[in-house]
């Protein structure tokens, strides 16, 4: 089932049920390594996945859930979930508070359910999904019937959530989302790194760390010069450049990341070959803004 969270939509399926996972990694085309996202509907089912909430996890938890962060703890060591964890001993955890999400995983939960797996429901690679007529484009082949795909229409915020990884002393921040480093570092009062760089092991294991993602078929272009015919999101404050196909023009920081992926997938409805991104210098979310619409312009 594929349903709206806050931050772009999720393709769920039980964390528990082996058959099921494997079919997402298929559908979803993604490498087996790569590991998913727990959600759960609240924090009091967390430590089934977990091995020990500490007193800053707590603080996390109490603040910013649920919400747009996702937290990998070390796993709790009964469980055999190496076919959802890429074989490591952590497991990320989410718990998202779309109104639909927290229907879907509470009732889910009442029914012995223990947490949802989903990844952005969008093949691997590419530009998540933050409408859902998207979906039925990128899974049109794989549909089966019972499949279902709730319709909670625009997401939120557009921009995947937050990682911070709890699993050690000093948290590290893996993706850049709505809840920023500040955000973080002023709720449990001490400094958090930032992982710039990942080294080819890690790259494996983390598909939004991979320099290439989130891209659309059309080349993106970072604050270049657009040519006539190019594709163009610049913020309404910004001069438009002449004869570009503009595709969105936000009023803020905040409207350019919910816009952000439908524009690109409007620029390959419209077989646009290039899209100009001028990004927002500043303001809530322009850093995840940044990393998103780097990592699209990217080559392989
Ligand atoms: O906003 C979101 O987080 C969305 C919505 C649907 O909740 N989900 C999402 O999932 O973005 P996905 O699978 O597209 O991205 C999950 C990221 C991947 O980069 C994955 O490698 C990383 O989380 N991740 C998951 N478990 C991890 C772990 N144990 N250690 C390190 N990274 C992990
Ligand atoms: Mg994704």
């Amino acid at each position: 089932m594929a349903f709206p969270t806050e931050t772009v939509y999720g393709l769920g399926a039980d964390a528990l049920n082996i058959s099921a996972v494997t079919r997402l990694y298929r559908v979803k085309e993604r490498p087996l390594n790569h590991p998913l996202i727990v959600h759960i509907s609240n924090f009091d089912n967390l430590d089934f996945w977990i091995d020990k909430r500490t007193e800053l996890v707590n603080k996390l938890l109490v603040n910013f859930t649920p919400g747009p962060l996702t937290i990998i703890f070390k796993k709790n060591s009964n469980l055999k979930i190496g076919y959802l964890t890429g074989n490591q001993d952590k497991v990320a955890i989410r718990i998202p508070r779309h109104p639909m999400s927290q229907i879907l995983l509470a009732e889910f939960e009442n029914q012995g359910g223990r947490g949802v797996v989903a990844p952005s429901a969008n093949k691997f690679g590419k530009v998540s999904n933050t409408e859902p007529k998207g979906i039925f484009e990128d899974f049109q082949s794989e549909l089966l019937p019972g499949d279902v795909v709730l319709d909670g229409g625009s997401c939120e915020i557009g921009i995947e959530s937050t990682i911070l990884d709890c699993s050690s002393t000093i948290p590290k921040l893996l993706r850049f989302g709505a809840i920023s480093q500040d955000d973080i570092q002023n709720t449990i009062g001490e400094p958090i790194e930032v992982v710039q760089k990942q080294t080819p092991e890690t790259m494996i294991r983390f598909s939004g760390m991979f320099s290439k993602h989130y891209s659309p078929k059309a080349k993106v272009v970072i604050n270049g010069k657009p040519q006539s015919g190019d594709g163009y999101i610049g913020l309404v404050s910004e001069p438009v450049p002449a004869e570009v196909v503009i595709l969105f023009q936000p009023k803020d920081s905040i409207e350019f990341a919910q816009i952000l992926y439908s524009s690109f997938r409007r620029a390959d409805q419209l077989a646009l070959k290039r899209v100009f991104v001028s990004v927002p210098e500043s303001g809530k979310l322009a850093e995840a803004i940044k990393d998103r619409v780097l990592r699209a312009s990217n080559e392989e």
